[in-house]
């Protein structure tokens, strides 16, 4: 059986100090993202010649683009406290209640993965976003009371990878604006590997910094974090960094030309060699890897999308004719004419 893919190389979801290290803090060292970037630095310096506090804000899309970088760098660049916390940490009201009543005015707060908030606890948090109170219920059945608590003024940084998820009253509460964060352009990509590189004084060829673009997810996250591999290759083999040692290392972890993991390929194998291409549902995917379903759907699919390798469709997901070409397999006949 597969191991769960969140461990798997190329999805690098680990975040250690190293990490942190890399985060860009100031809007100048934040590669990409241009058209949101612009909007968020109007949105903050018309809020700060106000004197108002910015308004809540929410940035989706595939993991690793920089959702929490943004957060970061936004609490930075506005010389504000931020407080982090993720939607399945926040398991009972009291837990938010908590939360809320501890910030300090002024403060950002983060909530990671707000579609994974339950829906009780999701209705306190409406109030605290629209008027800055929190309404406590006491006691029960008819003796029950809501006590109103005034709470400091914030500005709530929400992020999820799964937009359809949160509910249409939770999104419209975003009234500072609803960011959509895309895959990096590869210009963009070998920026950030040349910065990270810089900061890690790690001596990276221009062919070995094209090498790891390459495979790179267009996402600095995964970048980053091959970054780091083909680095510790290179010094445990005694080694320059050069294309030829990225090309060992990265094949050593299984990551292909195209930066596919084992996982990614699994996918597309599965729905060619046993579905004839698909279509076929995510459910009898997952079931036929032991993998799981949101996984699938959240970190392997967007990618393999946007490579034009999978088509989501009403029916399910059908494998391209590119799959076909990348897994070196030959194409059923009746797909020989028809361009997918
Ligand atoms: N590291 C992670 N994301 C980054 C970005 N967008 N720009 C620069 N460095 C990064």
């Amino acid at each position: 059986m597969s191991s769960p893919s969140k461990n798997l190389p190329g999805n690098g979801k680990e975040v250690t100090f190293l990490d942190q290290t890399l985060r860009p803090s100031q809007w100048e060292e934040y590669i990409g993202q241009d058209n949101v970037k612009e909007n968020l630095k109007i949105l903050l310096v018309a809020a700060k010649e106000r004197g108002h506090q910015p308004e809540h804000i929410l940035f989706y899309g595939p993991p690793g683009l920089g959702k929490t970088t943004l957060a970061h760098l936004i609490a930075h660049e506005t010389r504000s406290q931020i407080k982090s916390t993720s939607g399945p940490a926040i398991e009972k009201v009291g837990d938010l209640a908590s939360i809320l009543t501890n910030l300090s005015p002024g403060d950002i707060l983060f909530i990671d993965e707000i579609h994974r908030l339950n829906k009780t606890i999701e209705e306190v948090l409406y109030p605290a976003m629209e008027s800055n109170v929190l309404d406590i219920i006491i006691g029960k059945g008819p003796s029950a009371r809501t006590i109103q608590l005034e709470l400091p003024i914030f500005t709530l940084i929400a992020a999820t990878t799964r937009m359809s998820l949160l509910s249409s009253p939770l999104r419209s509460r975003f009234s500072g604006g609803v960011f959509r964060l895309e895959f990096y352009r590869d210009d963009e990509i070998k920026q950030i590997i040349k910065r990270s590189a810089k900061i890690l004084d790690a001596m990276v060829t221009d062919d070995a910094l094209k090498e790891i673009a390459k495979r790179s997810r267009r996402t600095p996250r995964t970048a980053n974090f091959l970054l780091k591999r083909c680095r510790d290759f290179a010094q445990v083999h005694k080694k320059n960094l050069s294309a030829e040692t990225v090309v060992d290392a990265l094949t050593l972890l299984d990551i292909d030309e195209l930066g596919l993991n084992v996982i990614d390929r699994k996918i597309l194998g599965v729905i060619i060699d046993h579905f004839a291409g698909g279509p076929v549902g995510l459910k009898t995917i997952a079931a036929s890897l032991s993998e799981d379903e949101g996984t699938i759907e959240e970190v392997n699919e967007p990618y393999l999308i946007q490579l034009g390798l999978l088509d989501r469709t009403s029916r399910g997901r059908m494998a391209t004719n590119k799959a076909y070409r990348h897994l070196d397999k030959e194409l059923p006949h009746d797909r020989q004419e028809k361009l997918l």
